[in-house]
């Protein structure tokens, strides 16, 4: 069975996932990427680009600032809204979100049932700008990209001849100072967010609404995760976010929560807009040609955080078989495309013609990276390109020297096939493809 324990050790001993300032004890909810994690982030991070800004020809991207001005949060509701209930043990005096206490509400650490009145509990981090630290100096670290899109609306409208319906998408850090953290990448304090705003008619809420659901659900179908493991929830009015008049989440079958949120997809409806448009006193509105009137348009914006989906992928992928632990990754996610190994690595003639295959993958194809490996024996590179699931591995043996021919192993079916090296290169465009 696939438990998050497993995910959490592999994600280690393979370099994918640190514990934050871990050599100081730790830092609750923050994790950092090591080499191969900062790989399948930036895969998971260029997929979704490509679906999103590259492939459509009515979304652009954006890259706003982690600080801006305290007005931002001030107009946005968050200062007002963005908290979570917080109370108390009163036992062991440990502080819990009392949203998400368990069903008994029996205290996760001591057991006992005895708690404080709920208080709403800010999740922002709160900074100053410069070197004053008064009421005038201070601001957020932002808790969602959302907001940079809104206050660059009109920079966008004004510059890039878009039309409605369009789209700005972001991927940025998100910061939010849970009360309660947990479950690995699932919820954390720092995080990285691929938002995407995508202004409408609000006359075609409803329709753009589902049109995203299909897509973001095709996303992660199409990158691998089992259908079966993916289902939409309907908020309740009561646990919408302040600016939503309709939530969705895309939920995953979490093995540590059973269903749970992935990704979420929101009517903001004008909201945004229209307070910042009041508060700033700027014109944010859009002009309907059509209509030949100025209008201020709807929001649709489904919004994921990069670690929770890494976190699907990777438990998704992993697979425990009778003598190896495999991540099936998608080729597209998977953080070394190609491994080569010299058969023997004290052979000069193997090495160096592995070598020779190597510097062509490298500099040749647009598969990389593509890992060296020439310690210990075949069968335990095998193992470890497994466990990080490297799609294809290469092998350079004796009759390489012969023949020109390698082996290409199969991650996923482990079955070898010999191809000549001039046709290598054609094989793997066609198996990546
Ligand atoms: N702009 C919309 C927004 O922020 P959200 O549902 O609060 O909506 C969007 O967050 C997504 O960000 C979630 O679906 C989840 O994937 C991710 N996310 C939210 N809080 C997180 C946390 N504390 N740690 C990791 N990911 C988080």
């Amino acid at each position: 069975m696939t438990t998050l324990e497993k995910i959490v050790s592999l994600t280690k001993r393979r370099g994918f996932v640190f514990p934050g300032s871990e050599i100081y004890g730790g830092i609750g909810g923050i994790y950092d990427l090591g080499p191969l994690g900062v790989e399948l982030a930036g895969n998971i991070k260029t997929a979704w680009w490509e679906n999103i800004v590259r492939k459509r020809d009515n979304i652009v991207g954006l890259d706003s600032s982690i600080l801006m001005n305290q007005k931002v949060w001030q107009t946005s509701g968050h200062v007002e809204s963005f908290a979570d209930p917080l109370t108390e043990c009163k036992n062991c005096h440990l502080r819990f979100r009392e949203d998400i206490l368990p069903k008994d509400k029996k205290c996760p650490n001591c057991g006992k049932n005895n708690w404080t009145k709920p208080q709403m509990f800010n999740l922002m981090f709160k900074t100053h700008i410069g070197p004053v630290e008064d009421k005038a100096s201070e601001t957020y670290l932002r808790p969602e990209t959302a907001q940079g899109i809104f206050v660059n609306f009109r920079n966008v409208v004004d510059t890039m001849r878009v039309k409605l319906p369009f789209g700005i998408a972001q991927i940025g850090k998100g910061f939010r100072n849970e009360i309660t953290t947990g479950n690995f990448l699932f919820r954390v304090r720092e995080f990285e967010m691929m938002e995407l705003e995508y202004f409408i008619f609000k006359d075609q809420s409803e329709k753009d609404f589902d049109y995203w659901q299909k897509e973001r659900m095709n996303w992660f179908i199409s990158l691998g995760i089992k259908k079966q493991n993916l289902r939409f929830r309907e908020h309740k009015e009561t646990e919408r976010a302040h600016y939503a008049t309709r939530s969705v989440d895309i939920e995953y079958n979490w093995p540590f929560m059973e269903w749970g949120e992935l990704e979420g997809i929101a009517n903001r409806t004008d909201f945004d807009l229209t307070a910042h448009a009041k508060a700033s006193g700027q014109d944010l509105s859009y002009f309907d040609e059509e209509k030949g009137k100025k209008m201020v348009p709807y929001v649709i914006e489904p919004s994921v955080g990069v670690g929770r989906a890494m976190t699907a992928f990777l438990i998704d992928a992993y697979h425990e078989e009778k003598d190896r632990i495999v991540l099936k990754l998608h080729p597209k996610l998977a953080p070394v495309k190609i491994a080569v190994f010299p058969l023997l690595a004290n052979k000069p003639d193997l090495v160096k013609k592995a070598r020779s295959i190597y510097q062509l993958l490298t500099t040749n194809y647009q598969l990389l990276p593509v890992a060296w490996d020439d310690r210990g024996n075949i069968g335990k590179r095998y193992y470890a390109q497994d466990e990080i699931g490297t799609p294809f591995c290469i092998t350079i043996d004796f009759q390489t020297l012969e023949d020109d021919t390698v082996t290409i192993r199969d991650r996923d079916t482990t079955k070898q096939e010999r191809v000549k090296i001039d046709k290598l290169a054609k094989t793997l465009e066609e198996k990546f493809s």
